[in-house]
């Protein structure tokens, strides 16, 4: 993706230092950021802020999103259950990479007590340079796409 790529993030209060940091971190790169909170530290639900982003980004108002919870997982479930989101959880830099190069990912999702921020920086980083593949994974991510009809 161009520098230039729309990224919309959002969490839920597990730790909205860290998603403060990443969004500090994209815009730093010279990507155009939309932080939709939460602001404050209060306990929320993770559905909704899943949700909210993923709305952005189906509807083509952000090209990429990304998500943090305290695992990753459960914004995660929350944002894949928009249609159009391929949402992936990542721990490592491989699998970001590879969700945007064969899976055509268009969201991110990571857990804030499962790694911590330094790791966490690399893997956006490694999910914000990779590029979808197409050929046999645009098949497969077509394959995927079937599904929701
Ligand atoms: C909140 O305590 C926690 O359950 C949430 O951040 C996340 O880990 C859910 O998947």
């Amino acid at each position: 993706m161009t520098s230039r790529t729309r990224i919309v993030i959002s969490s839920d209060h597990a730790d909205i230092e860290l998603r403060k940091t990443i969004a500090a971190h994209v815009a730093d790169k010279g990507y155009e950021v939309e932080d939709i909170g939460p602001m404050t530290s209060e306990s929320t639900h993770y559905p909704k802020h899943g949700e909210a982003a993923a709305r952005k980004v189906a509807s083509g108002e952000a090209d990429l999103g990304i998500l943090v919870c305290g695992t990753g997982q459960g914004i995660m479930m929350a944002a894949n259950k928009v249609k159009g989101i391929r949402c992936g959880v990542c721990s490592d830099t491989f699998s970001a990479r590879m969700i945007r190069q064969h899976n055509d990912a268009n969201m991110l999702s990571l857990g804030a007590r499962v790694i911590g921020e330094g790791l966490a920086l690399d893997i956006v980083d490694a999910f914000l340079s990779a590029d979808f593949e197409g050929g046999r994974h645009g098949t497969r991510v077509d394959m995927i796409k079937a599904i929701e009809e």
